[in-house]
């Protein structure tokens, strides 16, 4: 049998720089970032606020830095951050509220990860003398352990004006806000407009190498600036990325639409397996979960076996593999996925029969 590419399903995280991304990284002008003296750091920086109409912009290492530095300015230590049970601030990212902003998280269970005022309402408190106070309300879009979902924009709108009636923040981890974007063919600009702070990622599905972008007021961002530095964040000669993540912010967006494709054609594809059970239309951005659990294989046997045939897809939980479409797979490559996957689940399928 001819051995095949390694097709990585994975993530979205695992896509290489482009050449073009590559060329920029080599031809970087640089200097002290936090001397604030890095002209690409600063021309990526200015590009962002840009693109998403606020006034400034804090390139940050990770999402996680990003997410957990707008938690800290948000809030004060004792008090609850209201997100999705799903949220990848509340699982999966070391429990950093807690520890770095002693917070609580409040999460609250919504269909498709996909929180609405009502849901949110009951869970809003105000000081009393034996509940803590909620500080913060983070919403997730796409939301990625939720399938990829998006949020109707006015579902968004209706959150940031009811929580701001009530005199409460509300951050968007935006990890693939440009998915978003894309799924609901609007802008990133008018998506956020509500928000106190955006968080969104160019290591992720804009495909470059590294970084993470923080958005919002001067004064939220100066704010965030001191924490990066409390975190460890504060990068020297970082212009070598801000120079690949420029060519992701101006590029990838207007390839995301493939990924959207690729994504629904593995579900489709997928949904014909027997065994497998995954909804192709709720497919709407890059990400995609399926339940394995007739294949009479636990998600981690089934992937170790797609793994041996070079087919990267991680199990989530015992049931649900999750699936991630990029710049780094084609059509062709979705298809051979899921000639192996048809192989893997019918071999024991038959002999699970016989
Ligand atoms: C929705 C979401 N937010 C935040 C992050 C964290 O990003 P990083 O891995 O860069 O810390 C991720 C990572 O996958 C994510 O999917």
């Amino acid at each position: 049998m001819p051995m095949h590419k390694i097709i990585d399903l994975r993530s979205d995280t695992v896509t290489r720089p482009t050449p073009a991304m590559r060329q920029a990284m080599a031809n970087a002008e640089v200097g002290d970032d936090v001397y604030r003296e890095d002209p690409t750091v600063n021309r990526l920086q200015e590009r962002a606020a840009e693109i998403f109409e606020r006034e400034d912009a804090l390139f940050v290492p990770s999402g996680t830095m990003g997410n957990q530095a707008a938690i800290k300015v948000h809030t004060d230590p004792g008090q609850e951050v209201i997100c999705e049970a799903r949220a990848h601030i509340y699982n999966a990212e070391m429990a950093t509220m807690a520890a770095f902003s002693g917070c609580l998280a409040r999460p609250i269970e919504a269909p498709d990860g996909i929180l609405s005022w009502d849901r949110i309402a009951p869970w809003v408190r105000a000081r009393t003398d034996n509940r803590s106070r909620t500080g913060l309300i983070s919403l997730e879009n796409t939301a990625n352990l939720a399938g990829g979902s998006v949020y109707p924009a006015k579902v968004m709108e209706e959150i940031c004006d009811q929580a701001h009636a009530a005199g409460l923040p509300v951050h968007l981890d935006g990890a693939r806000i440009f998915n978003a974007a894309v799924a609901l063919n609007s802008s990133v600009a008018d998506l956020t407009q509500g928000f106190d702070s955006i968080m969104f990622c160019f290591s992720k599905s804009l495909g470059a190498p590294i970084g993470s972008m923080l958005v919002g007021s001067r004064k939220f961002i100066e704010e965030a600036r001191s924490i990066r530095k409390m975190l460890g964040g504060g990068m020297r000669q970082a212009g070598v990325l801000a120079a690949a993540a420029l060519v992701a912010l101006e590029e990838s967006p207007k390839r995301l639409h493939v990924d959207h494709e690729n994504a629904r054609f593995l579900a489709e594809g997928l949904a014909e397996i027997p065994g497998l059970k995954i909804d192709p239309a709720k497919i709407v951005s890059n990400i995609l979960f399926f339940d394995v659990s007739e294949t009479g294989m636990t998600s981690y046997d089934l992937s170790r076996r797609l793994a041996a045939q070079n087919v990267l897809a991680n199990g989530v939980t015992p049931k649900n593999i999750r699936m991630v479409t990029h710049c780094d797979v084609d059509r062709e490559d979705c298809a051979r996925a899921l000639e192996v996957m048809a192989e893997v689940v019918g071999v024991v399928r038959k002999a699970y029969s016989a």
